[in-house]
């Protein structure tokens, strides 16, 4: 099938099947123009939640998908590639951190929504890189905390709020092996160019950036600021959203440093025209979960999306 006709298919199997399309901003070109929403993760859980149809379509990786289902149980939840895993998610396997949490009694858990359901049921509460600040801020300051998987978003909520959890050892593989040195580089030749980066990214690059937010938090500095070129230390699906918001702007990647290939997510490349129609046809592959999981799992991120609002981070 070429790819207009796909595009058709997957339309008229989505209008047919009262389905929805929720994308990430890491998802390919096509993938994000024929989303309903495109969003961060922290939106794309609240859309999620809200939404009446019978079918989510989740354009993520798996974790996200997890989430839309764990929010919105009744729903039948697809992911085109359930093989879309996350290195974050990954790294942290759930009974070796019931051991970790078993040996902190005194400490709540904050896990990053880059987690499987099973670490989500051992969290007290969860938090996205569009929230994670202002949440442990509103924390009492003498709460002892955990903060899992992510060392890097982890390190740098530290080092902003001056607190001290206690961090798992885990990294996204894609934003952990962005170098300092290449965004260097760059900053030579676009002297003008703010360096903005997702908090994923290890503590030396981040140090070199001139703005460190979320998937949406850099797309809403890009839009209010002056400057006219910038360089991007994130995925590059991202500069889809960015070109379309931002026709006059440029955006330079680390991979215009030829020393720096590092920023495709292979899990979030996973997804396909072709896997998203195949999907909306079969119905499959299909989000399953137990109930006692989606139980435990909903609580903490419930709790997040409610301080989000009160924290005025969500409507
Ligand atoms: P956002 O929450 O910023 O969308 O990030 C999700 C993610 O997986 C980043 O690598
Ligand atoms: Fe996970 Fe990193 Fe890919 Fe985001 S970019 S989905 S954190 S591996």
């Amino acid at each position: 099938m070429n790819a207009d006709i796909l595009r058709q298919e997957i339309l008229r199997l989505k209008k047919e099947k009262n389905a929805v399309i929720l994308g990430h901003y890491y998802q390919r070109d096509e993938i994000q123009e024929l989303s309903d929403y495109v969003g961060d993760s922290l939106a794309l859980a609240q859309k999620a939640q809200d939404c009446d149809n019978d079918i989510i379509v989740f354009c993520g990786v798996h974790f996200m998908a997890e989430t839309a289902k764990i929010l919105n149980p009744s729903r039948k939840v697809l992911l085109p590639d359930m093989e879309a895993s996350c290195s974050l998610a990954e790294s942290c396997p759930a009974e070796d951190f019931a051991k970790f949490k078993a040996e902190h009694p005194d400490h709540m858990v904050i896990s990053y929504v880059n987690c499987s359901a099973g670490i989500k049921a051992l969290s007290d509460l969860i938090c996205t890189s569009g929230n994670a600040e202002k949440l442990v801020r509103s924390l009492p300051e003498d709460q002892k905390i955990i903060f899992a998987p992510d060392k890097n978003l982890g390190g740098y909520i530290n080092s902003v709020t001056g607190r001290n959890m206690l961090l798992w050892n885990g990294v996204c593989t894609v934003h952990d092996a962005m170098q300092a040195e290449a965004v260097v580089g760059l900053k030579k030749d676009y002297p003008d160019a703010p360096v903005i980066a997702h908090p994923e990214c290890n503590a030396a690059l981040l140090a070199v950036a001139d703005f460190i937010g979320s998937t949406k938090a850099m797309l809403n500095y890009i839009k209010a600021s002056a400057a006219k070129r910038f360089i991007v230390a994130t995925e590059t699906g991202i500069l889809y959203e960015m070109k379309r918001e931002n026709p006059d702007k440029e955006f330079i990647t680390l991979r215009d440093n030829k020393s720096c290939a590092c920023d495709d997510c292979a899990y979030m490349k996973l997804n396909t025209l072709e896997k998203l129609h195949a999907c909306l046809r079969d119905e499959k592959p299909e989000i399953l979960l137990d109930a006692e999981t989606i139980e435990k799992a909903r609580r903490p991120i419930v709790r997040m999306l409610e301080m989000s609002k009160q924290l005025g981070i969500l409507k």
